[in-house]
């Protein structure tokens, strides 16, 4: 899968370390208030692993599923959203995960589900990348681990196509790799 890769922008090491001081910063911020860490699948899986293993509080985890891409390399506009568990939601402090903020289409349809669906006391947004581009919809995240340019990357939960996943780091694919995938080789 490495082959794959143009260049590595983020090795494992410097991702871990910098979620060391992200879920230190965290866990100041949540120290005492009844928390509930609402992860967007499938992107922010190995993210949500790593971070949360490093945030020494009780705190309630729930999931939401997420799907705004295919397998192309731009946003399709429409965001699907599964079930929201409101037990975990209401009267709690709500730190929704993704793996990245590219157009904004994601954040801001789970946060206006979040606030729509349920009574959380607050809620805020963490994720591991954030694009520096001009998003579709204006929505920032609280708690920003990398920022990286308007470019497509793969790895570490990020996927194409439902595969890289897996990779440790983050990278940027090789053009023909895109372009292959594109005319289905
Ligand atoms: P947004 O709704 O456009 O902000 O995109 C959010 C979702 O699109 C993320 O949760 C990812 O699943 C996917 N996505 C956006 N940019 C990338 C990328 O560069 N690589 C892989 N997935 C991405
Ligand atoms: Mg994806």
């Amino acid at each position: 899968m490495r082959n794959d890769l143009e260049c590595t922008l983020f090795d494992e090491d410097v991702i871990l370390s910098r979620l060391d001081q992200l879920a230190a910063t965290i866990t100041d911020d949540y120290r005492g208030k009844p928390l509930t860490v609402l992860a967007i699948l499938h992107g922010s899986l190995v993210f949500m692993a790593d971070l949360l293993r490093r945030i020494p509080l009780p705190l309630q985890l729930s999931c939401v599923q997420a799907a705004s891409y295919g397998n192309a390399t731009v946003s399709s506009g429409v965001v699907q959203l599964g079930q929201l568990e409101r037990e975990l939601l209401d009267g709690r402090h709500v730190l929704l995960l993704d793996d990245i903020l590219d157009s904004g289409l994601t954040l801001a349809s789970v946060i206006e589900a979040v606030t729509n669906k349920a009574e959380p006391a607050s809620v805020r947004a963490c994720v591991l990348l954030a694009k520096r581009k001009l998003r579709e919809q204006e929505v920032s995240a609280d708690y920003i681990a990398f920022e990286i340019g308007d470019e497509f990357v793969v790895g570490y939960g990020l996927d194409y196509g439902g595969h890289y996943r897996n990779l440790p780091c983050i990278g940027i694919l090789k053009n023909e790799v895109l372009a292959a995938a594109t005319l289905g080789e």
